[in-house]
């Protein structure tokens, strides 16, 4: 099964994509996670990066089509896989038809930019393992602490409001059109972003099983 998560920043596109790779045993790739790994092992990759995400933009197509066509070559990547925030533009998905890859599903998470701005506001990772909380929706049982390997938590270098008010422009601009493309292939479907993240996992897997069949 070839999944994709499209959604603007913040939507919950890397949660559910966590649910559904543990529920389905696929991998799910996120071009953003992929990036900042690069960014905090200080690759050529990483630093070229740098300057667009800490700024909102997108990084350019080439850098991350590159990026992409390595990481799906991968032997890990044969029975399946969910993408994360890849494609967001109309050439990256062109680039991925390119590849001769065909979605089976195309989920599109939608969520108002008033919640999105709150979601992101209170967004912290861990600066250990990446595991992603938020301090009202999905807290830790430690204040600061990650449940999975006490590494302390941080706040996104991109979630600062200025930057995340660049975002939402971006993916209105240049990531939203690709709801138009992947419905006239007939595979997108659409998933109303809850309040709580387990009533959009209920959705999310319910719009997988109708693909499924
Ligand atoms: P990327 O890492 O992909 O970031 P993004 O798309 O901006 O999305 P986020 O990861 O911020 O949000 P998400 O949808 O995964 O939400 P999450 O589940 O974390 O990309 C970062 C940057 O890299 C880009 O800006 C760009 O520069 C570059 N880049 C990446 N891919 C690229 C590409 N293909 N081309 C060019 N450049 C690229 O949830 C957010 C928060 O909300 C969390 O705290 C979570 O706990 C909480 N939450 C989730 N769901 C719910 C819910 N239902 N209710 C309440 N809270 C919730
Ligand atoms: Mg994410």
């Amino acid at each position: 099964m070839k999944l994709m998560f499209l959604g603007a920043p913040g939507a919950g596109k890397g949660t559910q994509a966590e649910v559904v790779s543990e529920r389905y045993h696929i991998p799910a790739v996120s071009t953003g996670a992929l990036l900042r790994e690069a960014m905090a092992n200080g690759t050529e990759l990483g630093m070229k990066a740098k300057s667009y995400i800490d700024g909102g933009a997108l990084v350019p197509d080439d850098v991350v089509i590159g990026i992409i066509k390595e990481r799906l070559a991968a032997d890990d990547m044969e029975g399946g896989f969910i993408l994360d925030g890849f494609p967001r533009t109309v050439a990256q998905a062109k680039a991925l038809d390119d590849m001769g890859i065909k979605m089976d599903g195309v989920i599109s998470i939608e969520v108002e930019d008033d919640a999105i701005i709150r979601r992101l506001g209170g967004r912290r990772l861990c600066g250990k393992c990446g595991a992603s909380y938020h301090i009202d929706y999905k807290p830790t049982a430690k204040e600061g602490v990650c449940d999975k390997c006490d590494g302390e938590l941080v706040i996104r270098a991109d979630d600062k409001p200025e930057v995340i008010k660049s975002r939402l422009v971006v993916y209105h601009d240049q990531t939203e059109p690709l709801k138009d493309f992947y419905a006239e292939k007939g595979v997108l479907k659409t998933v109303v972003g809850q309040e709580k993240i387990e009533d959009t996992t209920a959705l999310t897997i319910a719009a997988i099983e109708s693909i499924r069949g």
